[in-house]
């Protein structure tokens, strides 16, 4: 497989092993208190790590939206990878003077990719937005990192509604969500729900019971020759496939298909049979294609739009779409998924998960990441206000007339004089009511639309998170454990380092951690003694718990080696044995 190599590479290779973790202290609640989604502010690549031993191998979905190096600086945020955080994290971690702003890109991505795909579960999935600036970089370090055999597709979304009329050589209209998985043999997409839309091409031709359906042909344009049958059905209707074609099913599934009442004759004896898919056999989800118009999952004019809704105008620049990311979510994750988002801007991703819980009363929950000091202010102020409820200053649409016209109405000079004393009637009748009225004719549909200026409380639709930041690194500047953290923190870092995955408890009393597959681990933080070994030994025969492996972490220990090899005891020294690299 070809490998892209870049300046820098070798320094961010293994960079994210090196990362030190902190603890994430979440000091704010929002809304209801015991909602466990939550928005950390700090830089992704220190927030990551620091979930680890928390979330590794847990989150469903992951989206992110990552700068794109498009190179503007005059964004709320810098899209030219010389920001000061990215230019003192480069400075400290490679020698960023030769480096390209490409090379800067991918020193930055790289790591947080490995971090995020280490948070995947098994059957996760991650998104990815990105533009033409930096696709095929990404595709190649994506490829190295989540293995080619788990790219699942590239999505083209159309963000752009209008045409860019000054546009050098085209009107750039599309950008991607690339798709991977971190195990393609276990990833699900379910797709998209079946609408009223799609389900409109299924009819009900001969009032079958079963109801509506869709028909298709029983020949197909491949096939083999002596695959070629005649077929004769009770009703003495004779069937072959038409010359040059062949039949699509084999003569016993035609005569399975006749038996259950799967094929449709037609009102005239000279319709051709075909069969009958009826829309109750059909799955609840159809799948998604990989063209998604503006029509289907937003504009970026649309998003900007409902974000001034919600905070003020111009406050963050293109932000997703909701609808976007509902397909996104809608697409994978289950009712008790979690959601990550590590480039969070705006707080999008947030919104969707929120509604997408009251729409189908899910408790998905979203962690979030933002490092600039907007986390709190646009971030967390969004999420607030979806949550709570906000004051909506914005126009009230009402339609007062519509109709939709033929061609030949439209031609017809006495059918236009008609409508149009209509819609003059309507205006004169409404024009007191409102504010402004609109007058319009698209897609050969007249339309008066009543405009009225609105002040209201938009309600809240519930939930809840807790604003977070990073705090304490584990170690201190000494390579000692940090007296700042909790035993509960400690407790849960250990269990990673010792099995790499979270700890699955809520509380944990000390000394006891947790156990894995009948490994128990212990936690004396100064020393472990005979006299503690004694107790331990005792606790386990009361309550009958046998075990394949006692692990201590301790800082030291006074039990001879003989003992320990005895009774099966391995100890752990920290600091050294909890750096986990
Ligand atoms: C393209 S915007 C995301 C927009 C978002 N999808 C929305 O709908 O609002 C990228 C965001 O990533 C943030 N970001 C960039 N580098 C980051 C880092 N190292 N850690 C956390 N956030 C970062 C930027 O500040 C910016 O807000």
């Amino acid at each position: 497989m070809p490998y892209i190599d870049w300046m820098g590479k070798d320094d961010v290779k293994d960079h994210h092993k090196n990362i030190e973790y902190k603890t994430i202290e979440c000091k704010e609640s929002i809304g209801d208190i015991d909602s466990q989604n939550m928005i950390i502010k700090g830089d992704n690549l220190l927030a990551l790590k620091s979930l680890l031993p928390y979330y590794a191998s847990s989150v469903k979905m992951i989206y992110i939206d990552p700068p794109y190096n498009t190179g503007n600086t005059s964004w709320v945020y810098n899209d030219n990878m010389d920001s000061p955080l990215i230019k003192k994290w480069l400075n400290d971690t490679v020698n960023a003077d030769d480096l390209s702003r490409s090379d800067k890109w991918l020193c930055m991505m790289w790591p947080r990719l490995k971090l995020l795909r280490e948070l995947l579960k098994d059957d996760g999935v991650i998104f990815i937005s990105i533009d033409d600036a930096e696709v095929t970089h990404l595709r190649m370090i994506c490829d190295e990192i989540f293995g080619r055999n788990n790219f699942i597709t590239s999505v083209c979304w159309q963000g752009l509604d209008t045409i860019k009329n000054d546009a050098k050589y085209f009107s750039n209209n599309h950008e991607y969500v690339l798709v991977y998985a971190k195990n393609k043999v276990n990833a699900k997409i379910k797709g998209q729900k079946r609408t009223n839309e799609h389900n409109k091409v299924y009819k009900n031709h001969d009032n079958d019971p079963k109801g509506n359906y869709l028909l298709t042909p029983l020949n197909a344009k491949s096939g083999t020759e002596n695959g070629i049958y005649t077929y004769t059905f009770k009703n003495n209707t004779t069937w072959t496939s038409p010359k040059g074609t062949y039949p699509r099913f084999s003569k016993s599934k035609l005569k399975e298909l006749e038996y259950n009442n799967m094929i449709y004759f037609g009102k005239k004896e000279n319709t051709i049979p075909q069969k009958k898919t009826y829309l109750c056999d059909m799955d609840e989800y159809i799948k998604l294609t990989t063209f998604w118009s503006y029509k289907f999952a937003g504009s970026t004019r649309q998003s900007n739009g409902q974000l001034s809704d919600i905070l003020s105008k111009g406050i963050f620049q293109n932000p997703k779409p909701k609808k976007l990311l509902e397909i996104i979510i809608n697409s994978i994750t289950s009712k008790n998924d979690i959601i990550l988002d590590s480039f969070a801007g705006s707080g999008t991703t947030a919104h969707a998960v929120l509604e997408q819980n009251k729409e189908d009363g899910g408790s998905r929950k979203f962690i979030l990441i933002e490092t600039l000091d907007y986390a709190k202010d646009i971030t967390a102020e969004r999420v607030k206000r979806v949550i709570k409820g906000y004051d909506f200053i914005g126009k009230d649409k009402t339609t007062l007339y519509e109709k939709k016209l033929t061609t030949s109405q439209v031609l017809k000079p006495e059918t236009m004089d008609k409508i149009s004393y209509e819609v003059n009637k309507t205006v004169e009748y409404e024009k007191q009511n409102y504010t402004k009225i609109e007058k319009t004719f698209k897609e050969n549909t007249i339309k008066v639309t009543g405009i009225k200026d609105i002040k209201t409380f938009k309600d809240g639709i519930g939930g809840g998170f807790k604003y977070c930041e990073l705090s304490h690194n584990i170690f201190d500047e000494f390579g000692e454990l940090n007296s700042k953290l909790t035993f509960d923190q400690i407790a849960k870092h250990i269990y990673f380092v010792e099995f790499k995955k979270p700890v699955n408890k809520k509380t944990i009393n000390a000394p006891f951690v947790g156990t894995y597959k009948n490994q128990h681990i212990y936690f004396y933080e100064k020393k472990f003694l005979n006299k503690d070994l004694k107790d331990l030994l005792i606790k386990h025969r009361k309550t009958k718990k046998e075990y394949k492996q006692l692990i201590i972490y301790t800082a030291k220990s006074t039990v001879s080696n003989d003992t320990l090899k005895e009774k099966n005891i391995i100890i752990r020294y920290i600091p050294y044995d909890i750096k986990d690299n």
